[in-house]
């Protein structure tokens, strides 16, 4: 059955934790729903894991608008959840509202996601007023990353930690469903869980959030570029992959592969007739 943000409000109700996870393209998508994950976040890390962009500032629309079509048709269960990247709502709120539509009329999304608190609570409002569901995305905010000076932990101080607790309850007032704390000490994550009535979803933020998400790359070691501290490998898929693409170079070199078992037979006689031809 397909996940909707009720699922999210009954979920922070009733203590289960949700999995949320990045895919950016089809047959992704279809193996993180079959193996029951919760919502699937279309994140605007395509430009880095996807593209290979050393931030996620070059993301366009028609970027997020691509991946998140072809993740929509894998999540028969999963809610999909599409990042607005970097200058589709920063510019105002008549933008967000349009690229939110347009996330959800051309990439199938069931929700947008976008970054940033207290400032941008008035196009979180607007977005919500024209029935499209929010996550808001605070703390380590990366398309801010020229604003930290790097990829940091945020909310150390007393004054920032206020600041990202003031940031938490603007978005939820706002009318978010939910709410990314990303890169936060675990502690202000979990007093934010406590005090929020919809639910936190952590990376890099402890164990304290209502639920948790994960580059996929990153959890399956197929991305080493940058692997932050918060990350988990949940598997060696990376290695796995570079074997099997070793193998099929020595088949192909080697003449193993393609086997006979992997050809197709022509009916008897015409190849015959063929080479008489000549
Ligand atoms: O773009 C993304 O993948 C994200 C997660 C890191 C939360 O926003």
């Amino acid at each position: 059955m397909k996940k909707t943000t009720a699922f999210f409000r009954e979920a922070k109700k009733s203590g289960e934790k949700i999995t949320m996870l990045t895919a950016y393209d089809y047959s992704t998508a279809r193996l993180e729903d079959e193996a029951g994950v919760d919502s699937i976040l279309v994140g605007d890390s395509l430009g880095n894991v996807i593209l290979g962009y050393e931030n996620t500032l070059k993301v366009t629309m028609e970027d997020m608008i691509h991946h998140s079509a072809a993740v929509a048709r894998g999540a028969e269960n999963a809610l999909v959840v599409t990042d607005m990247p970097f200058m589709s709502y920063q510019t105002s709120v008549y933008d967000a509202v349009v690229n939110a539509g347009r996330l959800v009329k051309e990439g199938s999304a069931d929700a947008v996601k976008l970054e940033g608190g207290v400032k941008f609570a008035p196009h979180i409002r607007a977005i919500v007023g024209a029935s499209i569901p929010v996550v808001a995305h605070i703390g380590m905010t990366p398309q801010s990353v020229n604003v930290f000076g790097g990829f940091k932990v945020q909310g150390k101080s007393e004054e920032a930690a206020r600041q990202i607790i003031a940031d938490a309850k603007a978005v939820e007032e706002a009318g978010a469903f939910a709410v990314v704390l990303e890169c936060v000490p675990a502690d202000l994550a979990a007093y934010i869980s406590e005090i929020l009535t919809i639910p936190t979803i952590g990376i890099g933020a402890g164990a304290g959030c209502d639920g948790q998400v994960l580059v996929y790359q990153d959890m399956l070691g197929m991305y080493s570029d940058f692997v932050p501290k918060f990350v988990k490998r949940f598997a060696n898929v990376g290695e796995a992959m570079k074997t099997g693409f070793k193998e099929y170079i020595d088949e192909v070199k080697n003449g193993a592969f393609p086997a006979k078992e992997h050809t197709y037979a022509i009916s008897g006689g015409v190849m015959d007739a063929i080479r008489e031809d000549k």
